[in-house]
Order: C-alpha cells, then sequence, then structure tokens
C-alpha cells in the first residue's frame, strides 16, 4: 500500500518547524483506581513522538481513551494517567492539554498530549466541521494508531482528508509492512492459524483466508466445530452445530485450491473444565460422549510443528487449547516454539496471542507482533481499513 511515510518527510527535513498533529493508540488498560496495568500501546507510541522532536516540529499528540459519551467529560475518561507515562518514557514533561479543538498552543521542540479525542462532540460520526477544525491545528497530520485504523473517526479519517499533508508513523508503517508481507505478498506455503472459541465470530476471517492460505490451522471451540464438520464425535465439547455447513465449506473451498485444513488426530481431554481436571491423551475418534476437548492431543501437535517449520510465512492468531491451565497447554506450547523455531516471516495478533507470547517467552522470533486487536482482525478478514485507504487516496495526491 503506497502512503507518505512520516520518517520520509523526517528525514527530507520536512517536519522541521512544522506543527504535527500525530494520532496515537493509547487506549491502555486501567485499574480501578486508574492505573496504568500494560502499557505497550504507550512504549509503541514513543518512537513517532520522539521522531517528530528531533526533526524539530511543534507536536500534538492524542488517543481515545475507552467510550466516553461526547461532550460529558469524567475524570475517568482522562488521559492524565497516559501523560504522565509517556513523559516517563520521553524523559520530559508532557502537559495535558483539554478543550484544543479551537487552538493549541505549542512550539516546536515542545510535545503536548491533548485530552481524549473521543470526549470531542463529533469524534466518532466524524463530523465534517470537527474534522475541519482538528485539521486547521497542523501542517502534517500522522496517523500511528494501528489499533484504532479499523475506525472511520474524527482523528482517524476526517483530519486526514483535510490536514495539508497525511502521512502514516512508524508504527502504522511497520504494521502495513507486515501484512503486506505476510497477506499480500507471502513466502509459500502459507499457514495460518485461527483459533478461539466461536466459529461465528472468525467465520469471516476463516473464509477470506480459505482464499489465500495453504494451511488453515484450526484450534480452539472453532477446531471442535471442524472435527463435527469432518464426521467426528466431541462429546459435550464447545461447538456450534448450526456452523458445521460454514465449516465443512471452509474445507471444501480449501480442497479445491489444493489447500488443506488439518483435523486434529489426537485430543486431549477431560471431564469437567477446571485447572485440576484429569487430562486424558485420546484419538480424536475414541472421544467419549462425556468428554470435553480442552488442547490438541501431541500426535497432532507435531504434525503442526512440522507444518509449521517448513512454512515460508505464518499468521498466528489464537491459542490451540486452554493454555491457561497445565494440563492443556501442550498444543499452544508446542505451536509457539514451532513458529519460534521457523525460519518463517511470522505475524501474530490478538489478546489471548499475546498472552501465549509472553508466556512462552518467544516475542523476539516472531517477525511481527501486531499492536492492534479489532485492526488486525478486521485485515484477517480482507478488510481495507478506513485509516489505510485515507492515506493511500492522499498520497495519490
Ligand atoms: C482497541 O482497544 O482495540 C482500540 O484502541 C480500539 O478501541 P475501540 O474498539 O474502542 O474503537
Amino acid at each position: 500500500m503506497n502512503v507518505i511515510r512520516f520518517s520520509d518527510l523526517c528525514a527530507h527535513g520536512q517536519a522541521a518547524g512544522q506543527r504535527v498533529f500525530i494520532r496515537a493508540d493509547l487506549n491502555v488498560p486501567q485499574a480501578d483506581d486508574g492505573s496504568i496495568t500494560e502499557d505497550t500501546r504507550i512504549r509503541a507510541s514513543v518512537p513517532c513522538i520522539q521522531m517528530a522532536l528531533d526533526a524539530g516540529a511543534a507536536v500534538m499528540v492524542t488517543s481515545h481513551l475507552g467510550r466516553p459519551t461526547e461532550g460529558e467529560f469524567k475524570p475517568e475518561d482522562s488521559l492524565a494517567p497516559v501523560a504522565k507515562r509517556l513523559g516517563e518514557l520521553l524523559d520530559r514533561e508532557v502537559p495535558l492539554v483539554a478543550n484544543w479543538v479551537d487552538g493549541v498552543t505549542v512550539a516546536p521542540g515542545q510535545v503536548v498530549l491533548l485530552e481524549n479525542c473521543r470526549v470531542n462532540k463529533g469524534e466518532k460520526k466524524n463530523n465534517e466541521v470537527l474534522a475541519r477544525q482538528m485539521a486547521q491545528l497542523c501542517n502534517i497530520y500522522v496517523n500511528d494508531a494501528f489499533g484504532t485504523a479499523h475506525r472511520a473517526e474524527g482523528t482517524t479519517y476526517g483530519i486526514a482528508q483535510f490536514a495539508p499533508i497525511a502521512c502514516a508513523g512508524p508504527l502504522l508503517a511497520a504494521e502495513i509492512d507486515a501484512i503486506g508481507k505476510a497477506l499480500e505478498a507471502p513466502q509459500r506455503p502459507l499457514a495460518a492459524i485461527v483459533a478461539g472459541s466461536k466459529v461465528s465470530t472468525k467465520l469471516t476471517i476463516l473464509k477470506s483466508l480459505s482464499q489465500n492460505v495453504d494451511q488453515l490451522i484450526v484450534g480452539g471451540g472453532i477446531a471442535n466445530t471442524f472435527m463435527l464438520a469432518a464426521g467426528l464425535k466431541i462429546g459435550k465439547s464447545l461447538a456450534e452445530v448450526d456452523l458445521v455447513s460454514e465449516a465443512k465449506a471452509v474445507i471444501e473451498a480449501m480442497k479445491a485450491r489444493g489447500a488443506e485444513v488439518p483435523i486434529p488426530t489426537d485430543v486431549v481431554t477431560a471431564k469437567n473444565f477446571a485447572a485440576d481436571a484429569v487430562a486424558t491423551v485420546k484419538k480424536a475418534t475414541e472421544v467419549d460422549d462425556d468428554d470435553l476437548i480442552l488442547d490438541i492431543g501431541p500426535e497432532t501437535a507435531a504434525k503442526l510443528a512440522a507444518q509449521l517449520k517448513q512454512a515460508g510465512t505464518i499468521v498466528w492468531n489464537g491459542p490451540v487449547g486452554v493454555f491457561e491451565f497445565a494440563a492443556f497447554e501442550n498444543g499452544t506450547k508446542v505451536i509457539a516454539q514451532a513458529i519460534a523455531e521457523s525460519s518463517a516471516f511470522s505475524i501474530a495478533g490478538g489478546g489471548d496471542t499475546l498472552a501465549a507470547i509472553a508466556k512462552y517467552g518467544i516475542e523476539k522470533q516472531v517477525g511481527y507482533i501486531s499492536t492492534g486487536g479489532g485492526a488486525f482482525l478486521e485485515i484477517l478478514e480482507g478488510k481495507t481499513l478506513p485509516a489505510f485507504e485515507i492515506l493511500a487516496k492522499r498520497a495519490a495526491g
């Protein structure tokens, strides 16, 4: 995808002395007292801000935090804890500016954080008057908020239409590049792991990937529905019986392309869902009526691991078993290790996937870890994200 890159503007001295408006995704999880419990998104936003400061720009940064009611600012909506953390990371004070739509005072070499943009009336519906007002605040608009790239809101879309220059920040550009490498021009074979509790939430992803990938590895409750589609019994395991025909259609679509959906040949079962439940490994053809399938079996895990090691590209979304429980983590652990050991370019995203990556300590061996939740899923669905679309349009002139 062709977009203007902020790094190029900076490299050519085009950001010096300019007013730069950065839309970041600083929507971090918080405890009840407002303290930040996980700051990955803030850390991921620092390079863009630092790049703008180093380039001699007057820097304004904003983000949404949660889903506040527009026009009704409440203390819990405030970006104050984010300003504090950002200040620590940048090693400088980051003043927080409220009511900023009509004007912001900031000088070259300074950075200010503009209070929660979703409190502004018209932000969520991408009101044109608001978008034009915000565009007047800057000479250069930078979208660095991949986590919000699937939303067409005032600060993610509208402002990009009207700002003199609209470009992608380094984080957004890195996501665009990684996604392009994995899905648009992948080194083959391309393997995707799509796991989670329900087919229904990932049906569009499964259908979209079935047109592109060479192996579609399913896991979790999704695999159970596919086992039903393959004529296997799954006992009382989580599954969506009404979606068996859709699962069959995905299997057929893959077969028609000479690709495959590997169905587990063995599984780990329990009689109840608990961390201390007794785990039993059995053949996929021998699941009892009162069994719950909580993981793929070791034989299946080893086969999938071998495929992943042969892959040219791997896309990973979702753990294949209940990896939070030690007795049912083997499948996810083996998959994670295979991805880590594979020479394939790998891209991973989604909350549970990130938790598994952290649990098995393979962060450095995954090619790219996406910061997007919903945005990453929409990419896998084959959608063009609004933020990408408008930046590409602006780059085209
Ligand atoms: C996220 O947390 O996924 C992003 O920040 C987007 O948030 P939203 O779903 O409230 O738009």
